[in-house]
């Protein structure tokens, strides 16, 4: 399977969307600026999509929110502009200079009181929180290393409230996830995550296949029973 994988009318397309329902941010372009002044890999969630996940996200009423994966904070600021004073956000990373420049990504955008970051293997972490008697998530962003995408779910589905929203990125990988000749090192953990949810008895979900300029992928979207 040898397809042109992408088109430019795409990017051209997220421009339109941008121009029409987003328009302008500042904060998220100072922050995107600050990442490849760092030199953090250009793999943050789009405008559109980090649009979605703050609405999806306030659509719940989420108070409380899990990320994994943090990058240089893009989808975070996108997430904690969701949450209202009271709400808090939990972001994991493994990466030290990432968090760094994350930190001050988040503080920039004015979110620094509501997001604290977690620097170390998110699996670690995880098992951290779910020894600590915190309060269950309402919403879990998953984005980190696509290997451990079906430990991820087992955290997130314990960790999380009846009613949860899970949203996992990247879950079509320009169609590699059917391609039996896929090299891509990460296809193998994202299919894990769709064997663990035939059937799952805890969680409902669907993935939705997007275009743009992420190029063709996907986000899988579940709810906790
Ligand atoms: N959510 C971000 C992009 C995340 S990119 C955004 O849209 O803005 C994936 C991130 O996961 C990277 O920063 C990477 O360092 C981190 N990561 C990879 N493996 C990890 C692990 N085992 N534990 C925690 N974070 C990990
Ligand atoms: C990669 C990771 C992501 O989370 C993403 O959205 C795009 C690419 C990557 O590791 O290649
Ligand atoms: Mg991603």
């Amino acid at each position: 399977m040898d397809l042109p994988h992408t088109d430019p009318r795409w990017s051209d397309v997220d421009d339109y969307i941008v121009a029409h329902l987003i328009g302008e941010d500042p904060v998220l372009e100072a922050c995107l600026a600050a990442n490849a002044a760092a030199g953090l890999p250009p793999i943050d969630v789009s405008a559109t999509q980090g649009r979605m996940l703050e609405l999806l996200a306030r659509a719940i009423q989420a108070k409380n929110i899990l990320e994994i994966g943090t990058l240089g904070g893009y989808s975070t600021i996108c997430l904690a502009r969701s949450l209202s004073d009271e709400g808090r956000l939990v972001t994991l990373e493994l990466e030290p200079d990432f968090a760094a420049v994350a930190r001050e990504n988040i503080e920039r955008a004015g979110q620094g009181r509501r997001v604290e970051i977690l620097v170390g293997e998110a699996i670690q972490s995880l098992t951290d929180i779910r020894k600590s008697d915190a309060t269950p998530f309402d919403f879990v962003f998953i984005d980190a290393d696509k290997q451990n995408y079906a430990t991820y779910l087992d955290h997130a589905v314990q960790l999380a409230r009846p009613g949860a929203m899970l949203i996992f990125d990247n879950v079509v990988r320009e169609g590699g996830i059917v391609d039996p000749q896929s090299d891509d090192p990460k296809v193998p953990g994202t299919r894990e995550l769709y064997q663990a949810l035939v059937n799952h008895p805890k969680v409902d979900a669907t993935a939705v296949q997007t275009v743009g300029s992420k190029k063709w992928d996907g986000f899988l979207l579940a709810i906790v029973r």
